[in-house]
């Protein structure tokens, strides 16, 4: 190579000097720039490292702008590296994120998306992959060197004195063991178990944690167990308050594998890794040595700068792939969960106003969202509406809301049982905190069976209004139907509602249209607001049985009929069936779960998700976009429901919005019915 990767390094405490250091030595990287909070520091750190004064900078978004960076270095304590990457990379850099990655797996979902979306290389810094002995010690467990891994045993924990004040202890910082040291066990774990079944990596199919709080609500010590597929359990240490032995050991079928030195973090000098091996029936063990000319810092400086010299945007395993991080975080996610460690800025009376990038929550001008009507809302409505039925935590929701909004989405479709009473409450801090209420269209469903009843319906309103902290639904939808109570009872109380201005249209989930024409006609003869619209499951695929009970489906050609004639708005749940247009439907039964083999499977469906694929290969989308782009052109108004639960979900699905289908193409998916 003859020209080298020009790097600027973001914050300038411990780690960035090592890193500094360690670039020094790189055959690919160059340091040239360094940016501080301030000019003393970025001038101090910049003496020793021959940064000239030009390229010493006050404030890191300047240092951004630096047309001669290339690389950026982030080496901030950990609630900054999400949104300094993602500005790096809308700046063009690539990014060398310190880990742990994100301090949550939806930060860090944002950061991937941002890397993808940019096409820079992006990567966690865990020096100890880019170490030749990791690579090692992976060959020696593809080759089932000790047989099959059954336990692997990973620590890494060291005595900081208590300081509230420090980054390790802070809780503004997100201090504690789990994010900043344990994260090297749980990354361990997941390579071995990864590599003794011949993958990259493995994900825990469940972790149980008990550990040690710290008056700042930090974790000073933790233990967790994993288990993971392939019958491989794992133990892992992490602590930033007692000094443990920073070992790995692994124990399979036919011997173990110790690691003395498994983290090799000697920032000065390079470390001789040492991989010690104990077959079964050998006294003697075998050792091997794994050198290295440089530290692992410089090694990892150079894993990075060669994937960009390659023009790839992940650097290649065990160094860490996207796809590796975001699996590292979801289990550090659980970790902390398990031991209750929510930071004070995952709450809500303490998370922040803006978006993970920093910026106040705007909707980007490039967005592709199409939009319908409906009599007496006087806000537009997007066609695709956010089911706000899986955000199992507020940052979570925080991320998929502001995702779904930055692309144009405005409605959210909530009820009053979903998640047991813990939705509504996700939504409703998400709107005050982001003050979108007046641009949001809030879809609430109430009475729900076995309370499908009018008191219900006050009742339960009052409850969702008072969780989604807003005084008005913008739609709302009775939940499910009880054909044992008069509908004009129904239509009463709805009315009043709409009247006392708490609900501004409504309409039913799961009715039979008989019942919704029953409910119009009452409101017609007694000078009533009748339904305005019908939300029951549509889509390409027909519904073989009931996903949940008293569900009722209108994908049927009567259904469909009935719609094109009435011009009745339909807001369609389980738009995509649910997988059923994914990888996850398989025509061998005994690859699928349970719903899909119960609700989906059937020959007419798999013949129309066979026109879906040729489609989707002519269109060259993905097929969940013709199944989902058949739901918005039909010969009526439709809004399309959709469950993203994560951000590639939510990206995977907004293609549907550019498709144009012809009706003979929408009569072909549908088997020229
Ligand atoms: N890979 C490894 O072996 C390794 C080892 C240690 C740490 N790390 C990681 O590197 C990151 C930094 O750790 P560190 O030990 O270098 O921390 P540190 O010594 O405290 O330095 C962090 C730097 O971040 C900047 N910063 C920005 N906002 C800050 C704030 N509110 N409070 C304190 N500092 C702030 C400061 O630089 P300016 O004042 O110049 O802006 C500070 O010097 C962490 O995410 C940690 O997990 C990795």
């Amino acid at each position: 190579m003859t020209e080298k990767l020009n790097w600027g390094i973001i914050g300038t405490g411990a780690i960035a000097k090592t890193f500094a250091s360690a670039l020094a030595k790189s055959r690919t990287g160059e340091l040239i720039a360094v940016a501080s909070r301030t000019q003393e520091k970025a001038d101090e750190f910049s003496e020793s490292f021959q940064i000239p004064p030009a390229k010493r900078y006050r404030n890191y978004s300047a240092l951004l702008t630096d047309k001669d960076v290339q690389a950026v270095y982030i080496a901030t304590p950990h609630p900054l590296h999400a949104q300094w990457t993602i500005k790096a990379i809308e700046a063009g850099k690539h990014v060398l994120v310190e880990k742990p990655m994100a301090v949550n797996q939806y930060d860090a979902q944002a950061m991937v998306e941002a890397a993808r979306a940019h096409n820079r290389l992006m990567m966690e810094a865990f020096m100890y992959r880019c170490h030749p002995q990791t690579r090692a010690l992976v060959d020696l467990l593809k080759q089932k060197t000790i047989g099959n891994v059954r336990v692997i045993q990973a620590t890494f924990s060291f005595r900081g004195g208590f300081n509230p004040d420090s980054r390790l202890y802070k809780n503004a910082l997100a201090g504690g063991g789990i994010l900043d040291i344990g994260c090297y066990p749980v990354s361990i774990v997941r390579l071995l178990a990864g590599a003794a079944m011949g993958a990259d990596f493995a994900d825990p199919l469940d972790l149980k944690a008990v550990g040690h709080l710290e008056s700042t609500g930090v974790d000073g010590y933790s233990l967790a167990i994993l288990k993971f597929p392939g019958e491989i359990l794992a133990q892992i240490a992490g602590g930033i308050a007692v000094n443990q032995e920073n070992v790995v050991r692994i124990f399979g079928t036919e011997g173990r594998i110790f690691l003395p030195n498994p983290w090799v973090a000697d920032r000065a000098n390079p470390t001789i890794g040492k991989i010690i091996i104990h077959r079964n029936g050998q006294p003697e063990p075998q050792e091997i040595d794994c050198p290295a000319d440089v530290t692992a810092f410089t090694l990892e400086a150079d894993a990075f700068g060669d994937a960009v010299l390659a023009g790839k945007t992940q650097a290649s395993a065990p160094a860490m792939t996207w796809a590796d991080s975001l699996g590292n975080i979801a289990t550090l996610d659980a970790w902390r969960s398990q031991i209750g460690v929510v930071y004070d800025f995952e709450k809500p009376q303490g998370y922040p106003s803006v978006t993970v990038a920093d910026r106040p929550l705007t909707v980007a001008s490039n967005h592709r969202m199409r939009y319908g009507s409906l009599p007496n809302v006087k806000k537009k409505i997007s066609r695709l509406v956010m089911g706000v039925d899986n955000q199992r935590t507020l940052p979570h929701a925080m991320v998929m809301f502001d995702a779904f909004f930055e692309q144009g989405g405005n409605t959210f479709d909530t009820a009053f049982v979903y998640g047991g009473g813990t939705m509504e409450p996700l939504l409703g801090h998400w709107m005050k905190n982001r003050n979108v209420r007046d641009n949001v269209v809030v879809i609430a469903k109430g009475a729900h069976t076995p309370h499908c009843n009018p008191l219900a319906i006050t009742q339960q309103l009052t409850q969702s209004l008072d969780r989604l902290q807003t005084d008005y639904a913008d739609i709302y939808i009775m939940h499910r139907d009880n054909p044992e109570i008069p509908v004009g009872e129904f239509v009463d109380v709805l009315n009043r509602e709409a009247k006392a201005g708490r609900i501004k249209a409504f309409g039913g989930s799961n009715w039979s249209l008989a019942r919704v024409e029953e409910a119009n006609n009452y409101a017609k003869k007694h000078g009533l607001h009748g339904f305005s619209l019908v939300s029951n499951n549509f889509s390409l695929a027909r519904m073989v049985e009931a996903v949940w009970d008293g569900c009722i489906a209108a994908s049927d050609s009567e259904s469909r009929a009935w719609f094109a004639h009435t011009q009745f708005p339909l807001f369609a749940w389980s738009s995509q069936a649910r997988g059923f247009f994914t990888d996850r439907a398989h025509q061998d039964k005994s690859l699928n779960d349970a719903e899909m083999n119960r609700c989906w499977y059937s020959d007419d469906n798999w013949q129309r998700r066979q026109r879906v694929l040729e489609l989707a290969e002519k269109k060259k989308v993905l097929p969940i976009n013709i199944a989902l782009a058949y739901v918005l052109f039909q010969p009526f108004p439709t809004f399309a429901l959709i469950g993203p639960r994560v951000l590639e979900e939510l990206r995977t699905s907004l293609p549907a919005l550019d498709i144009e289908l012809t009706p003979p193409e929408v009569a072909w998916l549908n088997l020229s019915e």
